[in-house]
């Protein structure tokens, strides 16, 4: 069967990559196919969890690097290897104009937030259950989005809301919206995309 070939960027844990890899090896994920993973952190634990699935993997580091040649890097890692779908998981880097121009709907991301709350730049991990708790918003969540030149602001695709008790800290809150929401709606919304993705060729 057709598959669209997916690469998924990471920068840390991975354990939204984790759902992914889940998803595709019980057969959730079926109209798409993780060909590879790139991380701008060498000691990412992400690539330990492709390794496991015997996952091409790259580190393309961001550091001594101007963005454009950065991303040039990325673009032809992609280009080398035939991607059609980049899957941002945990990846905290902002692409440019240039390069969410060149891969327009075809780069989606998870968000530990109930978008438009809590998101768009400085937004990111813990600092975004950090600003809810501070809010004092008593339902947060997830969302899967298309990524455009906006942070945050594309297309919602998914999302899925977590409750909050009195008790939540930052790092409770995190591990309840990753597993209620995150690595929910994540394996969903992609095999989502991909299926929309082959339709249209
Ligand atoms: C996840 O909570 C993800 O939603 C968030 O970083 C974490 C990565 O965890 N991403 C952002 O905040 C992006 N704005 P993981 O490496 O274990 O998947």
């Amino acid at each position: 069967m057709l598959k669209v070939k997916i690469a998924v960027f990471v920068s840390g844990g991975g354990t939204n990559l984790g759902a992914l890899l889940e998803a595709q090896k019980n057969g959730e994920l079926k109209s798409g196919e993780i060909r590879l993973v790139v991380s701008n952190r060498a000691d990412a634990f992400a690539l330990t969890r492709a390794d496991c699935f015997g996952i091409k993997t790259n580190v393309i580091l961001r550091k001594g690097k101007t963005p454009a040649e950065f991303e040039d890097e990325l673009i032809s890692l992609l280009v080398e290897n035939e991607i059609e779908l980049i899957v941002l998981a945990g990846f905290m880097c902002i692409l440019s104009n240039n390069f969410t121009e060149k891969f327009k709907d075809r780069i989606i991301n998870v968000h530990p937030s109930l978008i438009p709350s809590f998101c768009g730049e400085g937004y990111y991990g813990l600092k975004v259950h950090e600003a809810a708790l501070k809010y004092g918003v008593k339902v947060t969540g997830a969302t899967v989005h298309y990524v455009n030149e906006i942070p945050d602001g594309g297309e919602i695709i998914m999302q899925k809301a977590v409750e909050i008790d009195e008790t939540d800290t930052p790092e409770t809150l995190q591990k309840k919206v990753m597993q209620q929401a995150e690595w929910v709606i994540l394996p969903v919304a992609t095999e989502k995309v991909c299926k929309k993705l082959l339709e249209e060729k």
